[in-house]
């Protein structure tokens, strides 16, 4: 791929993540369908999720990760030009989750807007915020990455209810000098694989009706070894092309952070990169799948651990429904004591929000 053109950089100044108290282990699930622990781990990865309390929809749980983010960041809601938020399960079809959020946050200046990009939500908002500001067009993005899946996972179809879980992860970007921040980007989608992950009602095609309800059709669908393959050639691929795109090896990256789907699909994407296994960051077994909201939440426990200090190379890359795939690279420019000490550090600030 091409190098970027040098306009303004953009770079993650603060990032935040939050995810409800409620965790569904596999204990809980032998109880609700024929699985067991030991299936799930070794085809997963996958020891526990989180899920959202009753009252507690994806706006909820992007407010939290956001103030994180914005509190790090070192800048106020009143600062931010732009909101997009990365989710595939929204509070309401209409207004966006992004507008419920601009609300909550009090944010009265920004644009606020939906990416709907499956898993990959989050990687492509990336590209989209590293281009807005490069552009001129926005100075503060905030990103968010929020699901609550929980909502729409059949709890009596044992092929998707162990895979996915609740949570939100965001951060705040803001311009860099050129040679800083976001240096590749890819992002790319094919609408022939659609079937392979969806839900089928609910939409124009299908409007909700008793009979779409009874028939089960609003909740996930995924043809799971379909996916396996794609998911592990779609990562690779995206990760070699903004690796190129930034003129580095893939020595240089110092941190790779996938989207956690499946810890198998992880590790042959690690295999396929030759990357060591300290520099791939893996919170699978404690979240489960939380699509759109898995890299900023893996994200932002990394950058709150120390994992990542300026100038290291880090990776993101992710596929999901749609199909969508994309990657992005990235100069890191957080100073490790803003990382460590702004904001609330990870464990405290979780049981704070709890
Ligand atoms: N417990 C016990 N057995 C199970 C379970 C379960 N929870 N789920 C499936 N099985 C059974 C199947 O019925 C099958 O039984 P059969 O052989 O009698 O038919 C057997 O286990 C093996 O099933 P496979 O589909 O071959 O299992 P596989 O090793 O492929 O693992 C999995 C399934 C985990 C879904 C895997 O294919 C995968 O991770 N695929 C990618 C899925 C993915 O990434 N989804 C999300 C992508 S996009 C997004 O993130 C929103």
């Amino acid at each position: 791929m091409t190098p970027l053109p040098e306009i303004r950089g953009a770079t993650i100044t603060g990032t935040g993540m939050y995810v409800p108290d409620r965790v569904l282990s596999n204990a809980d699930l032998e109880k609700m369908v024929d699985t067991s622990d030991e299936w799930i781990v070794e085809r997963t990865g996958i020891r526990e999720r989180r899920m959202a309390a009753p009252d507690q929809a994806s706006s909820d749980l992007a407010l939290i990760a956001a103030e994180r983010a914005l509190a790090m960041a070192g800048i106020g809601p009143g600062d931010l030009d732009q909101i997009i938020v990365a989710t595939t399960t929204p509070d309401r079809v209409l207004p966006s989750c992004a507008c419920t959020l601009q609300q909550k946050l009090g944010a009265h200046r920004a644009a606020a807007y939906d990416m709907f990009a499956a898993c990959t939500g989050f990687v492509y908002g990336l590209g989209l915020a590293r281009g807005l500001i490069g552009a001129g067009v926005a100075d503060n993005v905030l990103l968010v990455g929020v699901e609550t899946l929980t909502r729409i996972v059949d709890f009596t179809d044992r092929n998707t209810c162990v895979l996915f879980g609740d949570g939100a992860g965001a951060a705040v970007l803001r311009p860099c000098k050129p040679g800083e921040g976001v240096l590749g980007v890819h992002m790319q989608s094919d609408g022939e694989l659609g079937d392979v992950l969806e839900v089928p009602a609910g939409g124009s095609r299908e409007p909700a009706s008793a009979d779409t309800v009874r028939a089960r059709r609003h909740y996930i669908g995924m043809h799971g070894k379909k996916l396996f393959p794609f998911a592990v050639r779609s990562m690779e691929e995206s990760l070699r092309k903004v690796i190129g795109q930034a003129g580095w090896n893939a020595e240089d990256l110092d941190l790779v952070i996938p989207h956690q789907a499946n810890l198998r699909i992880i590790e042959a994407v690690r295999e396929r990169l030759d990357t060591p296994n300290d520099r791939m960051v893996v919170n699978i077994e404690r979240y489960g799948n939380t699509s759109s909201a898995s890299i900023p939440i893996a994200l932002d426990e990394a950058v709150r651990a120390g994992r990542l200090k300026p100038g290291d190379g880090v990776g993101f890359a992710a596929f999901g429904g749609g199909a969508t795939w994309g990657g992005s690279v990235m100069r890191w420019t957080i100073p490790l004591e803003t990382a460590l000490t702004d904001g609330v550090p990870a464990a405290a600030a979780q049981d704070a929000g709890a």
